[in-house]
């Protein structure tokens, strides 16, 4: 009995001793992860064009003996560093790209960087926080390189190019990355990923298992009516009203069909087109939108009855509707297993009362699309000054975090991987 105690006693020295051990290298870490973000803070790159931002981030991985490959779906990287033990193979995500948006700030590392983006004159800016994203894994990276002998397993780094969308008529992004074979070669067996967020408070984390961020459809309706003089409408098949009723029947989907119970959804129109001047019917009318979904079930009854509502609303009324759908990205989905699983891990980093449970956003996150393939874990982490009042919102040109939230997205995701891999 007493020898089973030593033996309790020595393990959990050796187990504090290892995480105090850690704790110094985090510490060694974080201004260097600090400097890396301003440099592609000042040097942002939009989606699909991120070749600096690549090249530093190759450099780097290289430098630590990580295997690099590039050129993965245009511009991405990605790193595969093997632990000195077998076991299974871990993803790490973080997206790299950045926006058309002008930065408004003096802050000494401000983007100055301008570009034409789809015929307008407007800035480059890291108005989302990518490239906290990125120094913060190339600092895992870094971590995890330097204790490979303590790992079971692989990690994958996967540093992933057009998460804000790729340019019209360009393919990219997760799909593309999945599409060229990112999660096979070793094959994944999870994936983590994360989102610093300006409205959340630094040394905080939040998550939510299941549906977190909504899938994203842009959708079409097409209307075609019967061209007419305004004053004769019986002449004709007015396509402007049916569009209004097709509007008034997506909205009952929402409030009259769905659950909302279950999840929250969205049908929003955006744009309506049809017509010339104020005395002709015209011949057609064309609406384009977004619908937001976080649960399967709930996408597939919204979609298929926002088919049925344009194509027999337009009948009944004497025209006639074709519904199109584009799925821009799926569900953010965090496995409830594995968030089950890996909570303890966010729990060591931050402590029980800074892990966060939140509600779902109707926003979208393209690494839904690994979340599709493998299970995944996305959690977002806080990059506020604790108290702050100014809002910084994202893909605004007054975005800003506060950097003291890196080092935490470092230890966050170097615990889920050691964790993950070494249970
Ligand atoms: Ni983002």
């Amino acid at each position: 009995m007493k020898k089973l105690v030593l033996i309790f006693l020595l393990a959990g020295f050796y187990a504090a001793q290892a995480q105090s051990d850690l704790e110094q290298q985090f510490l060694a870490l974080e201004s260097e992860v600090i400097e890396w973000r301003r440099d592609f803070h000042e040097h942002p790159e939009l989606s699909n064009r991120e070749f600096r931002t690549a090249e530093k981030i190759a450099e780097h991985l290289k430098s630590l003996g990580i295997e690099v490959k590039i050129g993965i779906a245009h511009t991405g990287v990605v790193g595969l560093l093997k632990g000195d033990l077998p076991g299974k193979v871990v993803a790490l995500r973080a997206d790299i790209d950045a926006l058309p948006v002008t930065e408004r700030n003096n802050l000494p590392f401000k983007s100055k960087v301008e570009t034409e983006f789809l015929g307008t004159k407007t800035g480059v800016m890291h108005a989302c926080g990518h490239d906290a994203h990125t120094a913060i894994l190339m600092g895992v990276a870094e971590i995890l390189a330097n204790n490979k002998d303590k790992i079971k397993g692989t990690v994958k780094f996967i540093f992933q190019p057009a998460e804000e969308g790729a340019p019209p008529g360009e393919e990219g992004g997760a799909a593309l990355m999945i599409k060229e074979g990112v999660l096979e070669n070793p094959k994944v067996d999870v994936i983590f990923g994360l989102h610093i967020k300006s409205t959340v408070p630094v040394g905080t984390l939040r998550y939510k298992p299941e549906g977190m961020m909504a899938a994203v459809e842009r959708f079409e309706v097409h209307v075609k009516g019967k061209q007419a003089h305004g004053s004769r409408p019986w002449m004709g098949v007015d396509p402007i009203y049916i569009s209004a009723k097709i509007i008034d029947g997506f909205q009952s989907i929402i409030s009259r069909e769905a659950n909302l119970t279950e999840e929250a959804a969205v049908i929003t129109v955006g744009k309506i087109t049809s017509g010339v001047r104020f005395n002709i019917i015209p011949e057609s009318a064309e609406m384009i939108g977004t619908v937001r979904t976080l649960n399967p079930k709930m996408k597939e009854m919204i979609v298929n009855r926002m088919r049925e509502m344009s194509e027999t609303i337009a009948k009944a009324y004497g025209g006639e509707a074709t519904f199109k759908i584009q799925n821009n990205t799926a569900i953010t989905y965090n496995d409830p297993d594995l968030v089950n699983q890996m909570l303890p891990s966010l729990k060591k980093v931050v402590g029980d009362n800074q892990v966060e449970l939140m509600k779902a956003t109707t926003g979208g996150e393209d690494f839904s699309f690994f979340q599709e393939k493998v299970p995944g874990f996305y959690f977002q982490l806080g990059g506020m000054t604790p108290g702050n009042t100014t809002q910084f919102a994202h893909h605004t040109p007054d975005f800003r975090i506060d950097e003291d939230g890196l080092i935490y997205g470092v230890k966050a995701l170097t615990q889920l991987t050691l964790d993950y891999l070494n249970q």
